[in-house]
């Protein structure tokens, strides 16, 4: 497998992008999904919620599989497990920022030893025939920034293409992306870059490419609630129906109660997703709060039925544009952002827990 020309590709996202998740992105246009990050310990250790995460469902064409690891050696052994897998391509995770994951190594905690970043690549290199990947932040701090070092020895290291989030560790949500020094790791790299970074909509995703020349683009938060902005940045605005809607949400639903039954961790994990799609609907509220208090999936079910039929009745066809246009203001009233900040930290718990 190659990577597919100018690519719109779903992030591995920490517990987010299970299966059911992925379908419904793949569905809408995304061309390349991954699983969440794998910790390479908890791989080697065979931890069974590790396996269980690394599943593939049947009707997925095209997968991609991230992992991070604290040392060259572990994060080689994985790679040897992982290229006997149903994988079409394997990512090495150079970016979480998260305490838990830095702190022993993982994640974004390489950024500051480039040489690492050179014996991880080119020993997960000798151990799959696949396609490999790293994905990285510009550096650590304003006075630790990498990236051209980690770069360089990404590809001394045989890594295929890179995926830039152009934001430091150091730096949350709220800081803006550095568009430039993407642009710059661009015009330095020898393989193929794709960007990464609050790419929410169509106009950010064509501003990110214009500005920066990346040969492909990566979506993360976009995503959630918007599973449509593949397709939106593919091929032009899209007005999202309340039918579209509706049968996109009962197919999570139903995919979500075949992997993990009616109620458990699947309907917790349904529920954050039914939140996030209850966006950009007037009088939403009432089936938030409903949700909320929602043990199980068919009761969900009813649930959207019902407030589809009510967004009928009230004459709302179309979903309203998701983001007002005032890009800055994204970051102050979207309740998403808080809920993306617990997730995120969430990250170490999910990728480590064995
Ligand atoms: C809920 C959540 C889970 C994430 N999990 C991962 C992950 O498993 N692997 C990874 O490389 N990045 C992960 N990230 C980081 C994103 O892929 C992305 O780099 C970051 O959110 C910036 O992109 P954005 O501004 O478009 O969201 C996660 C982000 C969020 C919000």
């Amino acid at each position: 497998m190659g990577l597919p020309f100018s690519p719109v590709i779903l992030a591995p996202l920490a517990g987010v992008s299970d299966h059911p998740f992925r379908r419904i992105c793949t569905q809408n246009g995304a061309d390349l999904t991954y699983v969440e990050m794998i910790s390479a310990t908890a791989m080697l250790y065979e931890s069974r919620r590790t396996y269980e995460m690394l599943k593939r469902h049947d009707s997925e064409q095209i997968l991609g599989v991230q992992i991070t690891g604290k040392t060259a050696d572990e994060v080689g052994r994985a790679v040897a497990i992982l290229d006997k897998m149903n994988f079409d391509t394997i990512d090495i995770n150079m970016g979480c920022p998260v305490n838990k994951v830095v702190r022993t190594g993982c994640g974004s905690g390489i950024l500051r030893d480039p040489q690492r970043v050179y014996e991880t690549t080119k020993l997960a290199k000798e151990n799959t025939g696949k396609p490999l990947s790293v994905k990285i932040r510009l550096g650590w701090d304003c006075t630790t920034i990498t990236w051209p070092e980690v770069l360089d020895a990404a590809e001394k290291g045989g890594a295929d293409w890179i995926t830039i989030h152009g934001r430091l560790r150091s730096d949350d949500y709220a800081v803006a992306v550095d568009l430039e020094a993407i642009a710059a790791l661009k015009r330095r790299a020898k393989i193929p870059v794709i960007g990464n970074g609050n790419i929410l909509s169509r106009g950010d995703a064509l501003y990110m490419r214009e500005r920066t020349g990346v040969d492909g683009l990566m979506v993360s938060r976009g995503a959630l609630g918007n599973p449509w902005v593949f397709n939106e940045i593919k091929q032009g605005d899209l007005l999202v129906s309340i039918d579209q809607w509706e049968k996109m949400a009962l197919d999570h639903l139903a995919w979500q109660q075949e992997e993990y039954g009616d109620s458990g961790a699947g309907a917790v994990c349904m529920r954050k997703h039914l939140l996030w799609y209850a966006k950009g609907w007037p009088a939403a509220k009432k089936l938030r709060e409903a949700i909320s208090h929602t043990g199980n999936l068919p009761d969900c079910a009813s649930l959207v039925r019902e407030f589809a039929q009510d967004q009928r009745a009230a004459g709302a066809t179309n979903r309203l544009t998701v983001w007002p246009a005032d890009t800055d203001n994204r970051f102050v009233w979207d309740p998403k952002y808080d809920m993306d900040r617990q997730l995120d930290r969430g990250v170490g718990d999910d990728g480590l827990s064995q």
